[in-house]
């Protein structure tokens, strides 16, 4: 066994509230050991993700009594290894998406089924994760897209986004994608976008009505609120809207506020259009991860999938580092001026 320090440092949830900074409490707790079945891994990078605050808030996933952990997923080294695990080895490095989604610490004690072993400890692999899976398997499972289709991704320069964009530029479909400035705009051209809508510039809903008058095929929704009603009144016929999230209401307290949806006529909508809506959450698609991800790490490393990464520095003048990094890096994400997929370096 490696040597561990006794104790390492954590975030907590102890307050319920989608003020990430105000959630949370940074810990130093006995070093965890892992049980059977499970690696420890000292983690290197952690990825950041727009849900990160309704797990704060206790919406997703927790019984919603704190104190709870919180985080989603993984870059690190393997430093020890329960019993009945045989696939994994000390200094091995590792990638994971940890069911407990406890991964904001120095060391996390993992299932050996969520960890992936990966060539070295580089956080272009956070990118694959969360975001890249919901990216692939649901355009491709939800979405079914198919080549020649339209395709419009919102929020296309954010970490799911940009590899969306990528994703369905590989599978040749005409991909439209939203962002708000001008660097973002160059950024998702540079990807393959072949309409860019810059929505501080240029108003969805016109621009679609105006330029797409048969309605777009597939569309990737993830902000809510009024870029939804706009989304599902160009949809085209057989056209699937896909509803991935809704950011646009995260940070709001009120839970009904994430219902701010109007789907009075949504029955007419879809019917006259013989078109669909469909929800897709990652959790439920776990059969699919590994080969996902082999394809994409190995798309990754062969430079067809770029990662774009944004660790504070560039657009912050700071790296995010450490659990304070991490606090500093949910609200860079929730500030909208990130870019491609957020992460914070922990050791
Ligand atoms: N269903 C699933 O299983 C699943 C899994 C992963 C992610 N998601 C969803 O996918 C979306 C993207 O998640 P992510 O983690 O990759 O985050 P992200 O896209 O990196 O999030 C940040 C970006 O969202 C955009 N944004 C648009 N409206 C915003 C608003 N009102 N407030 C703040 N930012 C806003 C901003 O870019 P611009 O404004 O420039 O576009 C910002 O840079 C979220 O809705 C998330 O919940 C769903």
């Amino acid at each position: 066994m490696a040597a561990k320090p006794s104790t390492y440092q954590r975030l907590m949830v102890h307050t319920l509230t989608t003020n990430f900074r105000e959630a949370v409490r940074i810990e130093t707790a006995e070093m965890c050991h892992p049980k059977k079945g499970e690696v420890c891994v000292k983690n290197k990078y952690v990825g950041i993700n727009a849900s990160d605050v309704n797990m704060t808030k206790g919406r997703y996933f927790t019984s919603g009594k704190p104190p709870f952990g919180v985080g989603f997923e993984g870059v690190g080294e393997v430093v020890e290894v329960g019993e009945d695990v045989d696939n994994f080895k000390i200094g091995q490095s590792v990638t994971y998406m940890n069911s407990n989604m406890n991964t904001f610490a120095e060391y996390v004690c993992v299932p050996a089924a969520e960890v992936f072993p990966i060539p070295e400890s580089n956080p272009g692999y956070l990118t694959l994760l969360v975001s890249g899976l919901t990216a692939g398997i649901g355009l491709d499972k939800a979405g079914r897209i198919i080549a020649g289709e339209s395709v419009l991704i919102t929020a296309a320069a954010g970490g799911t986004g940009h590899i969306a964009v990528q994703w369905a530029k590989a599978a040749e479909c005409h991909v439209i994608g939203t962002c708000s400035t001008e660097e973002k705009e160059k950024v998702l051209k540079d990807l393959g976008c072949d309409r860019v809508i810059n929505y501080k510039k240029e108003d969805l809903a016109e621009v679609l009505a105006k330029e797409y008058p048969k309605g777009v095929d597939v569309i990737w929704e993830t902000i809510g609120g009024k870029v939804f009603q706009d989304c599902l009144k160009n949809l085209a016929i057989k056209g699937r809207l896909l509803v991935i999230g809704g950011i646009s209401a995260y940070k709001d307290e009120d839970r009904a506020a994430m219902e701010k949806r109007d789907v009075s006529d949504l029955p007419e909508q879809l019917l006259f259009k013989s078109a669909s809506v469909i929800g897709f959450l990652l959790l439920h698609y776990g059969e699919c991860f590994a080969s996902y991800l082999k394809y994409m790490g190995e798309s990754m490393e062969a430079g067809k999938i770029k990662c774009v990464l944004d660790n504070g520095e560039k657009s912050t003048g700071k790296e995010f580092f450490g659990m304070e990094g991490i606090i500093r890096g949910v609200e860079h994400l929730h500030s909208g001026k990130s870019f491609g997929k957020v992460y914070a370096r922990v050791s």
